[in-house]
C-alpha cells in the first residue's frame, strides 16, 4: 500500500517513551501523528481528522477523559474512534472511559499484538460505519429528491389546464417561503412551505376544462364549481399523514379564505384561517398581479403593493401585509431571479 493510502493514527501520551513504543508498533502499517498533551491532541485532531486516536488518560492539565469529551462534542471530530491506552486498571476507570465515548480500552504495559489487532478491528468497524452512512445519506437524498419531484408533479398537474404561466407555482412558493421566514417560521418550516405552497391549486385537476379555461366571466353556477377546487385539493392532499402534505392540504383548503370572513369555502375569518393559508394568499395574489396573464398585462410592483395594502384587513392579514412590505427588497430579488431564469430559457 502506498504511504498515501495509509490510514492515520493520532497517538497521545505525556511520556515520550510511551509514544515511541506505540509508534514503533504501528508505524509500519499506518501514518502516525503524535501529541504530548491534550491541547495539542485536540488541535491536531481537528486539523488532520485522524482515522483513530490512541489516548492516554493520566496527563497533566487536561486528562484523557476531558480530551475525549471535547472530541465527541466537536462535530468535526465526534466520529473518530478513541481507544484509551492507560495504566488505570479498575473497572470503574474502564466504565468511565466508555461513558466519555471511547470504543475500547487497552491497558499498559501494552502488548504489541493486542494493540495491532484492536486498532485494526476498530478501523475496519469505522470504515464499515462510514460506508453505511454514505449509503444512508445517498438514500435519504434520493428519497428527498423523489418527494420533491412528486410534489412538483402535483403542483404542475393542478395548474396544467390553467391559464397561469408554468412558473407561477414556483415563484409564488418562493414569495410565500420568504414571508413565512419573516413571520419567524423555523428553517425547516420555511423549507416545507416552499414545497407545500406549490400544491395550493392541486384541486383544479377536478375542475372541468370549459370552466377552467373559460375566456369570459363565469356564471354563478360555474363559479360555484370553480370554488370547489379548494375542497378537492384538500381531499387529495390530506390522504397523506406526512406533515408536509398536512400543511399542503391546509393551504389548499383555505388559500381563498379572507381576513374579514368573506372568502371560501368556509368563510373563516382572521386567525381562524391557518397562518400557512394566510401567507400563501398573499404570495399567490402578488404573483398573479405582477405577471402577465392572457387576460391582463403584468402590473408594476408598486401598483401590486398598493392593492395588497388596500386589501389589508379585508382580504389579507394586516400583520402579514406589514411583514411583506418589510421584505419588499427580498421579494423583488426573487422576482428578478425568476425573470433571469425565464429569459435564459
Ligand atoms: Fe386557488
Ligand atoms: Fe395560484
Amino acid at each position: 500500500m502506498s504511504p498515501l493510502n495509509k490510514q492515520l493514527i493520532l497517538t497521545v501520551d505525556d511520556t515520550p517513551l510511551n509514544l515511541d513504543i506505540l509508534n514503533g508498533i504501528l508505524s509500519n502499517d499506518y501514518d502516525i501523528k503524535s501529541a504530548i498533551n491534550g491541547k495539542i491532541a485536540l488541535k491536531i485532531a481537528e486539523a488532520v481528522i485522524p482515522d483513530i486516536i490512541l489516548l492516554d488518560i493520566m496527563m497533566p492539565d487536561m486528562d484523557g477523559y476531558e480530551v475525549c469529551k471535547r472530541l465527541k462534542a466537536n462535530p468535526k471530530t465526534s466520529h473518530i474512534p478513541v481507544i484509551f491506552v492507560t495504566a488505570m486498571l479498575s473497572p470503574e476507570d474502564e466504565e468511565k472511559g466508555f461513558k466519555f465515548g471511547a470504543v475500547d480500552y487497552i491497558t499498559k504495559p501494552i502488548n504489541p499484538a493486542i494493540v495491532k489487532v484492536r486498532v485494526k478491528t476498530h478501523l475496519s468497524l469505522a470504515n464499515q460505519q462510514k460506508a453505511c452512512m454514505t449509503i444512508i445519506e445517498l438514500q435519504v437524498k434520493e428519497l428527498h429528491e423523489n418527494q420533491k419531484a412528486a410534489i412538483h408533479m402535483l403542483g404542475t398537474a393542478g395548474h396544467y389546464n390553467d391559464t397561469d404561466t408554468g412558473s407561477h407555482i414556483w415563484r409564488m412558493a418562493d414569495y410565500s417561503a420568504a414571508l413565512a421566514r419573516a413571520a419567524n417560521w423555523s428553517v425547516s418550516e420555511v423549507e416545507a412551505m416552499k414545497l407545500a405552497a406549490t400544491m395550493h391549486d392541486t384541486g383544479k385537476i377536478g375542475i372541468p376544462d370549459d370552466i377552467l379555461k373559460a375566456p369570459r366571466k363565469l356564471t354563478s353556477d360555474e363559479w360555484k364549481v370553480m370554488k370547489m377546487h379548494s375542497e378537492i385539493g384538500h381531499k387529495i392532499l390530506s390522504n397523506s399523514p406526512i406533515s408536509l402534505f398536512q400543511m399542503a392540504s391546509e393551504i389548499a383548503l383555505s388559500h381563498h379564505e379572507k381576513w374579514n370572513g368573506s372568502g371560501y369555502p368556509n368563510g373563516l375569518a382572521e386567525n381562524d384561517i391557518p397562518e400557512s393559508a394566510r401567507i400563501v394568499a398573499i404570495g399567490d395574489v402578488f404573483d398573479a398581479l405582477t405577471t402577465k396573464r392572457p387576460y391582463k398585462e403584468a402590473w408594476p410592483i408598486d401598483k401590486a403593493f398598493a392593492v395588497l395594502i388596500e386589501d389589508s384587513g379585508t382580504h389579507f392579514d394586516p400583520k402579514l401585509i406589514q411583514l411583506f412590505i418589510s421584505i419588499k427588497s427580498e421579494i423583488l430579488e426573487i422576482k428578478e431571479d425568476w425573470e433571469k431564469q425565464y429569459n435564459s430559457l
